[in-house]
């Protein structure tokens, strides 16, 4: 059920330019991988949107790209202060699906990890995954998902995609899913817009699907190309692209159980 709870920070863990933000979980549900949830960041008037990452039974973790004021002020958060949660919103993957593969791109590992955990459970063992990133750095990330195929740009993740056909389910840069929107169909894809509300009252994440406006935090964010929700295909609120994101701020080594020593 979507709940706003207070939460308090368990430790938040460098990895790369990126930081794993760990929370107490107390009774909050972590969902479906693919949903995400509002996070309010502390001195910002508008909560922002991250994808589940990890969940265990003690904690909740999100992966953070720190390319703005709201995903700084996450980032330095420091074990012991508290935030409030929204969530978990909108639709996740499907996970009822024979021969998955995920693909993520740069930060768009951040649902991976749990979406992994889920697929091993569901009994389908823990799925393949391939992984492109921007430079050696922010490949450090991959710990997260420990088996996975990684290349750096100039490869592209595309170019480790298998001859034969797997269930894709991925996130990543909007180029990323566009590729991969034409090379695999039935693809699963993890879509971003900006988002205030994420629960349908703004109207701030309308994208175009399959020529209607649609919300994409009520529709999405995980789409399927010619399943229910359509595919988008020009968002209308136009964003930076990832060219222009920031490097991190340094951050502190934790030593908790989810501490990445790549
Ligand atoms: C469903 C969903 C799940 C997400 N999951 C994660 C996650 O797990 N980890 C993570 O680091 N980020 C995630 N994001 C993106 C994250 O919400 C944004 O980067 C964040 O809101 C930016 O806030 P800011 O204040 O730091 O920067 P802002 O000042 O708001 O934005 C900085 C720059 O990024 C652009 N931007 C802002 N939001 C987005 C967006 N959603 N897509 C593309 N460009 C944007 C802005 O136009 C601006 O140029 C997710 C977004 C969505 C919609
Ligand atoms: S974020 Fe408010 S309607 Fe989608």
């Amino acid at each position: 059920m979507v709940r706003r709870r207070l939460h308090r920070v368990a430790g938040a863990e460098p990895i790369g330019p990126y930081t794993l933000l760990r929370l107490e979980r107390g009774d909050s549900e972590p969902g479906e991988p693919g949903q995400f949830f509002m996070l309010e960041a502390p001195g910002r008037v508008l909560p922002r949107p991250m994808s589940l990452c990890l969940a265990t039974r003690a904690e909740l973790a999100f992966l953070i790209d720190p390319i703005g004021p709201g995903t700084s002020a996450l980032c330095e958060l420091e074990q012991g202060e508290e935030l409030h949660l929204l969530g978990p919103l909108g639709h996740g993957f499907d996970l009822a699906v024979e021969r998955p593969l995920l693909v993520g791109g740069g930060i768009g590992l951040a649902p991976l990890p749990f979406l992994s955990k889920r697929l091993a459970r569901a009994g389908k063992g823990r799925p393949p995954a391939i992984l492109g990133f921007r430079s050696e750095w922010h490949a450090e990330a991959a710990a997260l998902l420990p088996d996975a195929e990684v290349c750096i740009e100039p490869t592209f993740v595309t170019a480790l995609l298998p001859d034969e056909r797997h269930d894709v389910l991925a996130c990543g840069p909007e180029p990323m899913l566009v590729a991969l929107r034409v090379l695999v169909p039935t693809a699963q894809l993890a879509w971003e817009s900006p988002m205030a509300c994420g629960y349908g009252a703004c109207h701030g994440c309308v994208v175009e699907l399959d020529g209607e406006l649609r919300r994409l935090c009520v529709d999405g964010p995980v789409l399927r190309h010619g399943g229910t929700h359509g595919s988008p295909t020009s968002p209308l609120l136009r964003r930076a692209g990832t060219a222009s994101r920031t490097r991190a701020p340094a951050g502190r080594a934790g030593d908790s159980a989810w501490s990445v020593r790549p």
